[in-house]
């Protein structure tokens, strides 16, 4: 059984100029201790199919799907209240705005104490010592002071940092990581990205890896979906992707990257595809 199952996922927002649907039929499957990797242009509703996974979205939002289903429990239809036992415990996500996910009000450490309180039901002092460990783990130096500072007192990459401590303080069973680098300098990205592979193996975990980076793709992913205006182009592991991309949007993502890129100037995907016309010298 999959640990996360979505069948035909719409999502649909109200806008003044009327309804947009933002993801509109994607599915997906992840197993506990598999790496998906999501990709795709800026506004392909990467991030809201999996805000609506999580039960996240604003009430704007409308989400319909034919099966949504995490860990055996039916997540369409359950109530805020068991849902939010699982969310940030058994399910957990790295947002992709690190700073307008930490609450300016607490400090870093009752936030990231919060949740192994309420999760965990963990006692103060087994709370301080986890946090100081967790902090260690994202890179953050000093730990036992940082705890103690607000938000904004920190950089965009340390409350980055902080939040990637936040959502594994549970070692949840399933991650998504939603550009969970980009913030941070390439030393610290890579310890990082090491973290969450340590995790996936050493606790069979779930991890939805959301990126703009194919190199992080090759490098962590079993398999991976191309999302484009909400829909899903085309999936495949991670090999094949790479060697025989079936979707000519797949074919133009991979010849924007710098390293397939010929010529002195980078082409951007919207010249490199047309959904009208077929890619020409992309594959
Ligand atoms: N609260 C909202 N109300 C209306 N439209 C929204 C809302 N949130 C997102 N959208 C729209 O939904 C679409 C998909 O957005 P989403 O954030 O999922 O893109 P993305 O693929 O994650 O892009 P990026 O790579 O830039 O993070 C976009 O067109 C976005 O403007
Ligand atoms: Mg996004």
């Amino acid at each position: 059984m999959a640990l996360l199952e979505i069948e035909n996922l719409v999502v649909e927002f109200q806008t003044s100029t009327g309804p947009f649907r933002a993801v509109d039929g994607v599915s997906l499957k992840v197993d506990a201790g598999e790496v998906l990797a999501i990709v795709g242009e800026s506004g392909s509703g990467k991030s809201v199919s999996m805000l609506a996974a999580m039960g996240l979205l604003p009430w704007t939002a409308k989400v319909t799907a034919d099966k949504m289903i995490f860990d055996g429990q039916n997540l369409l239809g359950m109530s805020g209240a068991k849902r939010r036992e699982i969310i940030g415990k058994d399910m957990s996500m790295i947002f992709q705005e690190p700073i307008a996910s930490l609450n300016p009000c607490f400090t870093v450490g009752f936030q990231i104490e919060e949740v192994l309180r309420i999760h965990l039901g963990l006692g103060k002092a087994e709370r301080r010592k986890r946090a100081i460990e967790l902090f260690q783990a994202v890179g953050i130096p000093d730990p036992a002071e940082r705890l103690n500072h607000f938000p904004h007192q920190m950089s965009g990459g340390q409350c980055q940092r902080v939040m990637i401590a936040i959502a594994i303080a549970c070692n949840p069973k399933l991650l998504i990581a939603d550009e969970p680098t980009t913030a941070l300098d390439v030393t610290i990205q890579k310890q990082i990205l090491d973290l969450l592979m340590r995790l996936q193996t050493e606790h069979r975990m779930g991890l939805i890896m959301i990126t703009h980076n194919m190199g992080v793709v090759a490098e962590t992913a079993d398999r991976v979906i191309v999302q484009y205006k909400g829909r899903k182009m085309e999936e495949a592991d991670v090999l094949s992707l790479f060697e025989s991309p079936k979707s000519d949007y797949t074919r133009a993502l991979l010849a924007a990257l710098p390293e397939n890129a010929t010529g002195d100037r980078l082409p951007t995907i919207g010249e490199l595809f047309n959904p009208n016309k077929t890619v020409e010298g992309a594959a």
